[in-house]
């Protein structure tokens, strides 16, 4: 997974098939079904997040990208030259197009996704956009502290000047807060000294227009989800049948959490690797957790992990913010 690679491949995640299937076994057996949401994104999963971020219900997306529109330049003064940009979990790339375009001389852009395939057309993307910029994917799931390529922009990697882990998205709030604090801090790590982090997060707000967002109208979240049980099937030798689940998406108020499930329509028994599990009529599997900060919550806990903010940047409404913390 280490060392600098070309543009025709990208090392395979060390964690795969094997993570995949004890995962998924160990979530099937526990008394509240689970899978871990990270298991949504292969190439269709991915695909048909980009599709959901079009949606009009799924504000995130589009707000903090107005943020971003808005304020990059600001960002970018914060920041300073020359940075090296680090995205775990880099998506389709379009903010991180904004930011790097604001950026003064940015050294390099290292792209991390646990979707190697994936990976490869965003990096192709990005250097299309940016032919001076030193681009290089890294395949990995980035839960984990992960290698660096050896050399980046023309330097060793250590010597390169200050790094920026970029995570927008709102991805923090699908970690359960113990995992977000673990995160930020692996990511502290990674930054190293001087190190920067510019965080997008997702805020508390009306119910309606939570719930909303995770049930849109035009299916895609549906979709999303259920694309997990076929993934399942494709990958485990599963033998779900997705007509027989369907896509539900709530707020706990209390919990502070949209939850993801699918909801078994009728009782049945699906055989996965080999194991069988029975599901009662509408018994659940609790696919996702998605958090709603509030602006103090994300500082407490960035600053238990080594972090101190710099700086936010909101919209109008205060729906979304990011922010901007240097390592302690
Ligand atoms: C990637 N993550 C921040 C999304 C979210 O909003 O929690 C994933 C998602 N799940 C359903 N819709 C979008």
């Amino acid at each position: 997974m280490s060392g600098s690679f070309g543009d025709s491949a990208v090392p395979a995640v060390a964690t795969g098939l094997d993570a995949f299937r004890s995962d998924v076994l160990a979530g099937l057996a526990a008394p509240q079904k689970t899978v871990p949401p990270k298991y949504f994104y292969d190439a269709r999963g991915s695909e048909l997040f980009d599709r959901i971020c079009e949606q009009p219900e799924y504000y995130p997306t589009r707000t903090e990208r107005a943020i971003l529109d808005r304020f990059a330049g600001d960002m970018a003064r914060h920041i300073g030259r020359d940075a090296l940009v680090i995205e775990p979990g880099a998506g389709s790339g379009e903010k991180t197009r904004v930011l790097l375009g604001a950026l003064q001389a940015p050294r390099a852009y290292i792209p991390v996704d646990i979707s190697g395939e994936y990976l490869l057309g965003s990096a192709a993307t990005m250097r299309e956009h940016f032919p001076g910029l030193d681009v290089q994917p890294v395949a990995a799931d980035f839960t984990a502290p992960f290698a660096l390529p050896q050399s980046v922009g023309g330097l060793a990697a250590e010597r390169a000047t200050r790094r920026l882990m970029f995570f927008p998205g709102s991805t923090l709030g699908n970690f359960e807060p113990d995992a977000a604090r673990r995160l930020l801090q692996t990511f502290r790590g990674m930054a190293g000294r001087e190190g920067l982090l510019l965080l997008g997060v997702d805020l508390q707000k009306d119910v309606g227009v939570l719930e909303r967002a995770y049930n849109d109208a035009a299916g895609m979240t549906a979709a999303f989800n259920l694309n997990l049980l076929q993934r399942i099937n494709r990958e485990l030798g599963g033998g779900f049948d997705p007509a027989r689940f369907r896509h539900r998406a709530h707020y706990s108020v209390e919990q502070q959490r949209i939850e993801m499930h699918l909801i078994s329509r009728c009782e049945q028994t699906v055989a996965v690797a080999g194991r069988s599990f029975r599901f009662a009529e509408g018994e659940t599997l609790h696919t996702e957790n998605s958090y709603k900060h509030t602006p103090d919550s994300v500082a407490r806990l960035a600053e238990q992990a080594g972090w101190s903010l710099c700086a936010r940047w909101s919209d109008p409404r205060d729906w979304f913010a990011l922010f901007l913390f240097e390592a302690v």
